[in-house]
């Protein structure tokens, strides 16, 4: 079912030229299910990072696009074509994973052509096409050299100009930068922001358990959990109106506390405007939810550190009342632990003149904009997933017969 002229709704998803998606698929290794009924699309030339704990199924969503395991069931589409039944040598994808695989007794270059040369693009035009990946990941000058010659930073470049190298309309990046120091990850996370802004009809699926990386790339974060797809949405739209606890603590740090609904009301702009107390005895506060809650009713208020404001003078305006635990200077920001009815919250703020002392009362207030009730019936918590009973030494599904046919042990994972 490629996406045709006629067809434009298919251009606009995944299913189109470019793109990328997932329709309903679901991956089991020896019955155990590890990617459960997972959809997604991406849009030609947009990047989407997929964010989760490890062992949630981002690699195996990967690995099913480039074409290393199987689906027992759905459709995966890939630059315009169902690529389902495809050998990953016959998908034309780009894919970098977290340890390079370059082939130890090839120089730079030859890992670079040595895409190219199974995909049979034309002799010619090899030359050109590396020297051009090489001086998109300003490996130009490391040509002849061989892989134990660089640094991982240099390794991954190579890695990732290989990738490029087959000019794929579909880039699948597997934790690329978490073999690499925190200084090196944060230049690399630049050069690919770049790199993308170069290639801007690349469609990049991008693995990650780091929040910070997905922020950074992402035009979209879909959020994993026990194999099953949480909640996507734009990283904006994540931090500022989650629509799962389990979002809501992924992307960004959050108090996520339970409440006592008291009150509801429509406001003019579609969203809701709720009154809740985070105990018997306390003042009711107003929170902003996307679906209107009943009154009696437990759900969880969800409060972001950087949100919250501090003062010692009496606030009833939006505030609840804490017995400070702690104190954390950081330079410049400081880190607060409170005690609020039995409850840890927690507030990040740049450098306070007078911070509060260990022990001292304070009121900690915000706006009734930034403090989100979640949805109910959307903890992301959703019952686990065969997933989190797999074991890991368990030996692994039959993997499609090219896979081991086409490539050489050291670049198990590297599609071409
Ligand atoms: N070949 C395999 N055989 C059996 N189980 C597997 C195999 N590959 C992965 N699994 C299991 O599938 C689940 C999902 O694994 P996956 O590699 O997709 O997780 P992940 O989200 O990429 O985690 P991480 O962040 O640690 O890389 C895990 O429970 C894992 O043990
Ligand atoms: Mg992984």
């Amino acid at each position: 079912m490629a996406a045709t002229e006629a067809d434009p709704s298919a251009r606009q998803s995944g299913r189109g030229t470019g793109g990328i998606r997932f329709e309903d698929v679901t991956v089991a290794y020896n019955g155990n299910v590890v990617l459960d009924s997972f959809s997604l699309d991406v849009a030609p030339g947009e990047v989407v990072a997929l964010l989760g704990p490890s062992g949630s199924g981002k690699t195996t969503a990967l690995r099913a696009v480039a074409g290393f395991v199987r689906p027992a069931s759905g459709r995966v589409y890939a630059g315009g074509r169902d690529v389902t039944d495809l050998p990953p040598y016959k998908r034309g994808l780009g894919m970098v994973v977290q340890q390079y695989a370059l082939f130890p007794h090839m120089r730079v270059e030859q890992n670079v052509a040595f895409g190219l040369k199974t995909q049979k693009v034309a002799k010619s035009t090899i030359p050109g096409r590396v020297a051009e990946a090489l001086r998109m990941t300003g490996m130009a000058q490391y040509a002849k050299r061989y892989p134990r010659e660089l640094s991982g930073g240099q390794q991954q470049r190579v890695a990732i100009a290989r990738a490029l190298a087959i000019e794929p309309s579909v880039l699948l990046l597997d934790e690329p930068l978490s073999a690499l120091d925190a200084q090196l990850r944060s230049g690399m996370l630049a050069e690919l922001a770049r790199l993308h802004r170069e290639l801007p009809d690349v469609s990049i699926l991008y693995v990650t358990h780091d929040q910070i990386e997905a922020l950074t790339l992402a035009d979209r974060i879909a959020v994993m959990n026990d194999a099953r797809l949480v909640e996507v949405g734009t990283a904006r739209e994540l931090y500022k109106r989650p629509g799962t606890e389990f979002a809501a603590g992924f992307v960004g740090n959050s108090n996520l506390l339970p409440v006592t609904v008291t009150g509801c009301a429509p406001q003019p702009d579609g969203s809701f405007r709720a009154t809740v107390r985070i105990a018997a005895e306390a003042e009711p506060v107003m929170a902003t939810c996307t679906e209107p809650a009943t009154v009696g009713e437990q759900r969880t208020l969800c409060l972001r550190p950087h949100f919250l404001g501090l003062t010692a003078a009496e606030h009833h305006d939006n505030a609840f009342l804490g017995k400070i635990t702690e104190v954390q200077w950081r330079g410049s920001s400081h880190r607060v632990f409170a005690d609020a009815q039995g409850h840890e919250v927690r507030l990040d703020t740049t450098e306070l003149r007078n911070p509060p002392v260990i022990g001292d009362e304070v009121w900690f207030h915000f706006s009734t904009e930034d403090a989100v009730l979640i949805p109910a019936a959307a903890s992301g918590l959703a019952p686990a997933a065969a997933a989190a009973t797999t074991d890991p030494t368990a030996p692994t599904a039959a993997e499609p017969a090219e896979v081991s046919a086409t490539l050489p042990a050291s670049a198990d994972g590297a599609a071409r």
